[in-house]
């Protein structure tokens, strides 16, 4: 009889949380940039993007390059633009900073989150506005601060005292938005222990900003990279919701919540759709909020360019450790130091398309070139290749349009770095 009542009531709570979603979704539709038309994308998120087949079909490259598809890019933002209308999209441009990436999205309407001046330089280079910049390091040089205020960047991200400080000096007036500590679960890439504060200790430091003459506008969090788990997102806006709360009996207006990136991109497992990802962000955020919504800004990254790359390498090297081993030691032209640092600790697992993908298959350990024994891809994870594999096939990887150019080493080895083409 409880458990009857009770889930009536969650019915009817959310339906009611769902009319409330639809509403603001139909007061801020207009706002949404309509479908372009004429996008020639894969069948399925992940899957070869056609005109990167066609590409890699009349193009050979000496070192692996990875070929990004704008398109797919451009349709990756207007599917999250229309996903999330009452949200701001700062491309996190960290996860690829190609100019046509950057130049696409500034005409798309996007706004940007930098991490460096290098990066704002790029941004402004496009056309970008500052009003469109978001500085979202928490670690940055007086210096720098000092040259992103110059240039008119009026937003910036902090975690800790000595940064607020950095910030009052050299940023008098901005609006600064305090970044909370994430546990991270359920993310492929956690982005953990390193960024963020407590809720108290964040509490502490937005009242500090407005005695230091800041402008205390908002709170931020990242819930881990290439995140699973869609709870996530409800855990931390309880946390942000009550810090709102708590700031506003101290007469804080906090005005923003920025919810960064954590959205995927698809490797080996299938992934949930984007919408699924903005329903739950969705009534998360009416359900800790209720319908006066603060503004939502989102920092995605993989989820806009992931899919939209893949790397051509070509095999250097097929052996084995013992003559009765049956594990292939496959060694390919790219490894942690050429642009696939995310295969560290096997975190992020890609997808590997060959010439024999109708064969026969075989187990394989996946190495990268260098004389490092670190770099190895994957050993653990059970990866299996045609036995018909040979020396000098080429090979791609999927999904490689994120956290792959950037990750890429000068010159270890004397390896050329991982090239790069956008069409
Ligand atoms: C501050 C910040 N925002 C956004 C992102 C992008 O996250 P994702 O690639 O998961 O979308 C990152 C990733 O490192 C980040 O550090």
């Amino acid at each position: 009889m409880l458990a009857t009542k009770s889930s009536a009531r969650t019915r009817l709570r959310k339906s009611s949380r769902r009319r409330n979603i639809d509403r603001v979704r139909k007061a801020t539709i207009s706002l949404v940039a309509e479908p372009a038309v004429g996008l020639r994308l894969p069948e399925r998120q992940g899957d070869m993007p056609p005109r990167i087949a066609e590409y890699l079909a009349t193009h050979d490259f000496d070192s692996a390059c990875v070929v990004i598809d704008t398109d797919v890019v451009e349709h990756n933002y207007n599917t999250m633009s229309r996903a999330l209308p009452v949200g701001q999209i700062f491309y996190a441009v960290k996860a690829n900073p190609a100019d046509a990436v950057i130049e696409r999205l500034a005409s798309l309407g996007a706004c940007f989150d930098a991490a460096s001046p290098n990066e704002i330089d790029l941004c402004l280079r496009y056309g970008v506005s500052p009003a469109r910049i978001s500085y979202g390091n928490t670690i940055k040089k007086q210096r720098d601060i000092q040259y992103a205020y110059g240039q008119g960047v009026r937003m910036f991200a902090f975690d800790s005292d000595a940064e607020l400080e950095k910030l009052a000096e050299s940023a008098p007036g901005a609006m600064v938005y305090c970044r909370l500590l994430m546990e991270c679960e359920g993310a492929e890439w956690p982005l953990s222990r390193k960024f963020g504060c407590d809720p108290e200790m964040a509490l502490r430091l937005l009242d500090k900003a407005r005695t230091l003459g800041l402008d205390p506008h908002g709170v931020s969090f990242h819930v881990g990279s290439q995140q699973t788990d869609l709870n996530q997102w409800d855990f931390a806006l309880s946390r942000v919701a009550r810090l709102f709360e708590d700031a506003g009996r101290r007469g804080i207006n906090l005005r923003m919540v920025n919810l960064g990136g954590g959205m995927p991109a698809r490797y080996t497992s299938d992934v949930r759709p984007l919408e699924d990802y903005a329903d739950a962000i969705m009534s998360a955020m009416v359900h800790h909020f209720g319908p006066a919504l603060p503004e939502m800004n989102f920092e995605p990254g993989r989820s806009i360019v992931g899919d939209a790359g893949v790397i051509q390498a070509e095999v250097v090297l097929i052996s084995r450790k013992s003559d009765d081993d049956d594990t292939r030691w496959v060694y390919l032209d790219i490894g942690k130091f050429s642009g696939l640092a995310e295969t560290m600790d096997e975190s992020i697992k890609y997808r590997f398309v060959t010439p024999h993908d109708d064969g026969v298959t075989g187990p394989v350990i996946l190495a990268g070139p260098t004389c490092d024994s670190m770099d190895i891809l994957y050993e653990k994870a059970p990866y299996e290749l045609p036995l018909d594999l040979k020396i000098g096939d080429k090979i791609q990887i999927l999904s490689t349009g994120a956290y792959t150019t950037t990750y890429s080493a000068v010159g270890f080895n004397g390896f050329a770095p991982l090239q790069s083409v956008c069409i």
